[in-house]
This record gives C-alpha cells, sequence and structure tokens, in this order.
C-alpha cells in the first residue's frame, strides 16, 4: 500500500530569516528558493510581504520565478497584511496565504490587549479574506501550544468553516515535550469537528532543543504537514531542522510508515548554500549535514565501517549528497573538464559565469596543487557574492607587512565606480586590522566589526580560507564572506563584500 505524503513547508526565507543576523537580499532569496525547488520541498514560505517593501518585491520574484512548490506569504490578521500577502503571491503558479494570531491567554491578554472573543472573531474575519483572493489559506495560531485545549478547538473550528485548508500548530516559544504534544494532536483530532477537511500541520520551535523530536512525535500521531528551517534557522533558537525531520523519516521508515516529495540527494548542497548566503556556519557535530557526521574517529569504528559501512552508519552519506571528495581537477584541467565536474555536482552554469569560474579555477589550481569538489564550491559562491551585489569599490590589491617585530601596516589599491585607483595605506594592531584600516581609509564609511570568523575550507596547508564577518552601521547588520588561500587577502575580500552591500542597501553611507 502506498504510503501517505507528508507535506514539506520550508520557511527558512521568513522565520528563518528572522533569526538575528541575517538579512537577505531578494537575489540571495531567490537563489536559496531556487535550491529549495530543486530539493523538492512542497511549500515556500516566501517572506512577510507587509513586513516591507524589500519583503514584498522578494515574495513577488520568488512567487513569478519558482513555478513547481507553493508558494506562501505570511500574515498577521489585519485585512491590509492579507491584501499585502496576497499582492505578493498573486503572480505564483499556486499561492497560498497564510495567516496567523495569537491564541494563548498569555499572548491575547499581554500583547494583544483584546479579549479571546474579539481574537477569535479577528481569526475569521481574516481567514474569510484570505479566502476572498485564496483556495489554499493558512491558519496558525500562535503559541498554540500554550493555549487552553477548548479555546484552541473553538478556534481551529472556526478558522476550517471560514475556509483555512492547512491549520497549523505552533509551539512558538518551543515548551511542548514530545510525548505531550503527540497526546495534544490527539486532542485536537478527538475534538475538532471539522478537522478532517483541512491538513494538520505542526511548526515547532526550539528553545529547549526538542523542535525535531516534537515535529516527529506530531508526524507519528497523524499531523501531515511539517515546518521547518534548513540548518535549523530561525527566531532565537531556532526551527526544527528540515533536514533532520526528511532523514528521520527516511531512515525510520519502518517506524513513520509515511513518505516525502524531498530529492534527499540535494540536502548537502541546500545546507551549504543556505549557510554560505546566510553566514551562518553549521557546527561540525551537526546531524545530518555538519562536517564529523559521517567522520569516523575511533579505530574501532573505522574498522567496523571499512568492513562495512553498515556497523557504524545509519545513513549512506551519498543519501544526503555528501561530496564523494573524490579529486579530479589540477592545473592542466580545461574548461570542459570543469564543466563536466561541475555538471556532475549539480551546477549549470552560463557561458559567461563559466568563465569567470574557470579564471578563479586557474587561478587557484596554481597555487593549490588538488582543487577538491569543496574547492569549486567555494568558486562559485565567492563569484556569486561579487556578481550579486553591486561593486561600488573594487579590491584591485592589498599588500601586508607583518611580524613580531615592527608594526603592521597594509596598502590597498581599489578603484571605485568611476573607474579611479586610490591607494592608501594604514597601520594596525594586526595585518587585518592594518588592511581594514587602509580600506576605511579610502571608502569612509563609520562602522563597527561584530563578527569574524575564518574557515578552512579543507584540510592541508595550502587549504582555502572562507572569512566571514558581520558589520554593524545605522542599526543594520550586513554579512560579508571572502576566500583566498592567503587569509589576509580573503579577509580584505570579506570586508569589501560587506561593504559593497550596506552600499547596495544605502547609497548614501560613503
Ligand atoms: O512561531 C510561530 O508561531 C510562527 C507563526 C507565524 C507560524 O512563526
Ligand atoms: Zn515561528
Amino acid at each position: 500500500m502506498s504510503q501517505e505524503k507528508v507535506t514539506i513547508f520550508d520557511t527558512t526565507l521568513r522565520d528563518g530569516e528572522q533569526s538575528a543576523g541575517i538579512g537577505l537580499t531578494t537575489q540571495e532569496k531567490l537563489e536559496i528558493a531556487k535550491q529549495l525547488e530543486r530539493l523538492g520541498v512542497d511549500v515556500i514560505e516566501a517572506g512577510f510581504a507587509a513586513a516591507s517593501p524589500g519583503d514584498l518585491q522578494a515574495v513577488q520574484k520568488i512567487a513569478a520565478e519558482i513555478r513547481t512548490p507553493k508558494i506562501a506569504s505570511l500574515a498577521r490578521c489585519y485585512i491590509d497584511d492579507v491584501d499585502k500577502a496576497w499582492e505578493g503571491v498573486k503572480g505564483a503558479a499556486r499561492p497560498r496565504l497564510h495567516v496567523f494570531i495569537s491564541s494563548s491567554d498569555i499572548q491575547i491578554m499581554n500583547q494583544l490587549r483584546k479579549n479571546p472573543e474579539e481574537v477569535l472573531d479577528i481569526a475569521v474575519a481574516s481567514v474569510e479574506r484570505a479566502k476572498t483572493y485564496c483556495d489554499d489559506v493558512e491558519f496558525s495560531p500562535m503559541d498554540a501550544t500554550r493555549t487552553d485545549p477548548e479555546y484552541l478547538y473553538q478556534m481551529l473550528e472556526a478558522a476550517i468553516s471560514a475556509g483555512a485548508t492547512t491549520v497549523n500548530i505552533a509551539d512558538t516559544v518551543g515548551y511542548i515535550i514530545p510525548s505531550e504534544f503527540a497526546e495534544r494532536i490527539e486532542d485536537i483530532k478527538r475534538n475538532v469537528p471539522n478537522i478532517d477537511k483541512a491538513v494538520l500541520s505542526v511548526h515547532c520551535h526550539n528553545d529547549l532543543g526538542l523542535s525535531v523530536a516534537n515535529s516527529l512525535a506530531a508526524v507519528k500521531a497523524g499531523v501531515r504537514q511539517v515546518e521547518g528551517c534548513i540548518n535549523g534557522l530561525g527566531e532565537r533558537a531556532g526551527n526544527a531542522s528540515l533536514e533532520e525531520i526528511i532523514m528521520a523519516i527516511e531512515t525510520r521508515n519502518d517506524f513513520f510508515d509515511v513518505s516525502t516529495n524531498i530529492d534527499t540527494t540535494q540536502i548537502y548542497r541546500t545546507s551549504r548554500l543556505v549557510s554560505d548566503i546566510t553566514g551562518f556556519p553549521v557546527q561540525p557535530n551537526k546531524a545530518i549535514v555538519g562536517a564529523n557526521a559521517f567522520r569516523h574517529a575511533s579505530g574501532i569504528h573505522q574498522d567496523g565501517v571499512l568492513k562495512d559501512s553498515s556497523t557504524f552508519e545509519i545513513m549512506d552519506p551519498k543519501s544526503i549528497g555528501w561530496p564523494s571528495n573524490s579529486l579530479v581537477l589540477g592545473k592542466l584541467s580545461g574548461r570542459a573538464g570543469l564543466r563536466a565536474r561541475l555538471e556532475e555536482l549539480g551546477f549549470h552554469l552560463e557561458q559567461e559565469e563559466l568563465n569567470e569560474v574557470f579564471e578563479s579555477f586557474k587561478e587557484l589550481a596554481d597555487r593549490k596543487r588538488e582543487v577538491t569538489d569543496q574547492d569549486l564550491e567555494t568558486l562559485l559562491s565567492n563569484n556569486r557574492r561579487t556578481a550579486d551585489i553591486p561593486t561600488v569599490y573594487d579590491l584591485e590589491h592589498v599588500q601586508v607587512s607583518t611580524g613580531d617585530h615592527g608594526v603592521p601596516t597594509a596598502t590597498v589599491k581599489i578603484r571605485n565606480a568611476e573607474g579611479e585607483e586610490i591607494i592608501d595605506a594604514a597601520t594596525g594592531t594586526g595585518p587585518v586590522d592594518a588592511v581594514y584600516m587602509a580600506i576605511n581609509r579610502v571608502i569612509g564609511i563609520e562602522n563597527r566589526l561584530t563578527e569574524f570568523r575564518v574557515d578552512s575550507v579543507t584540510e592541508g596547508i595550502d587549504a582555502i580560507g572562507d572569512v566571514t564577518i558581520r558589520i554593524e552601521l545605522q542599526g543594520d547588520t550586513f554579512v560579508g564572506r571572502g576566500s583566498d588561500t592567503d587569509i589576509i587577502v580573503a579577509s580584505a575580500k570579506a570586508y569589501m563584500n560587506a561593504l559593497n552591500r550596506s552600499l547596495a542597501a544605502n547609497p548614501n553611507a560613503g
């Protein structure tokens, strides 16, 4: 007998983007949405259209370009919000409107300052408004897990009668415990008379580290839509990690007896792309996608895996698209070889982009004996970082003198939008500081560096260094990334990337 499907609802671009320190451009959101489509998610929540003109524009763009998954916009239970959300998704092949309102006494009394009857009426009116635009309407009672059960049943019943086709039980503050949640779901199924007219969904936050366990307990109890974010991004401690839920359903299919539409071989690439674009690293011991997820350190484990991988591996790394790490390219490789390898990795580039990446590949192959799949992914993201952001200032050269005696000194040559080359120099407490001081002398955007991180893309002394920084200016945070085999150059590129992003958002900053 064929298994029932669980709808995978991705909210990386909405709840994930609400993570403190993430701010994505429309182009970046579109890039993530394209990868989510390849991953095979059923619904992409593209944003919160009423939040800002930028959010609306991103939702519209995704709705226009991504044709297979449903495209949803979030809306508070205000008529104007619902109208804006519709403006966002109306161009989609399969639009969805997602309205939400607080349902717990704590939030109704302390935040909404209304009485429960008023809130119920507002919820119904908003679902009805959404229904005038769109058949597919999702309703979420916010903080549902701390809501009086009788009131929750009443609200769900009223929302479904008003036209909601999905009702989403939000564990907004990550409060519930898995066995308790399973019971709560059973109670909802028993006590909401029209529950069979809607898809029952869950949306779990990770404040107690239980979001995935809660989502899976709900699936076992009969829920047929799960919401979450790639890499567990989201408000505060984040949302349920979609890749973990998907692989739990896949690996323990004997237990869950449900399936998804996901192409699991796209998981690794999706995780990397989201981490790269958001600048949020994936912890090494993270389930499924962490760098150590398939590494065996102890001799006993290594011995077992060499004899038969199933001794210590419950998933085949290939099933999530883990890179083979096979060394395929070197400095003698040509454009055709590069294109072929990139296509094997799933990247299909236009000629112009291939030419750009080939140039960077040649430069890298001159400096690094072995160019691995991870190196190629880094070259691609490097290229994308610069291509997506209008380059107001371009770093042409950076030269540093440093050591344990003497003062670290940097010279930079920067080309501005008018094509003028400006050379300046500065000293600093260390080589990176000196480079940043020199760049500041040329560009002169006042900012505060709030994060600086260097990661190594592969192992070995000739590895590419990947630098992620965050700068703050006028209350906004901008992420910058840069990579190079020289970490000082990578640091300079990351800073230029962050400054160019800030100029793209606010052209008068410089
Ligand atoms: O956490 C939450 O309650 C939400 C809702 C808007 C679904 O994100
Ligand atoms: Zn949420």
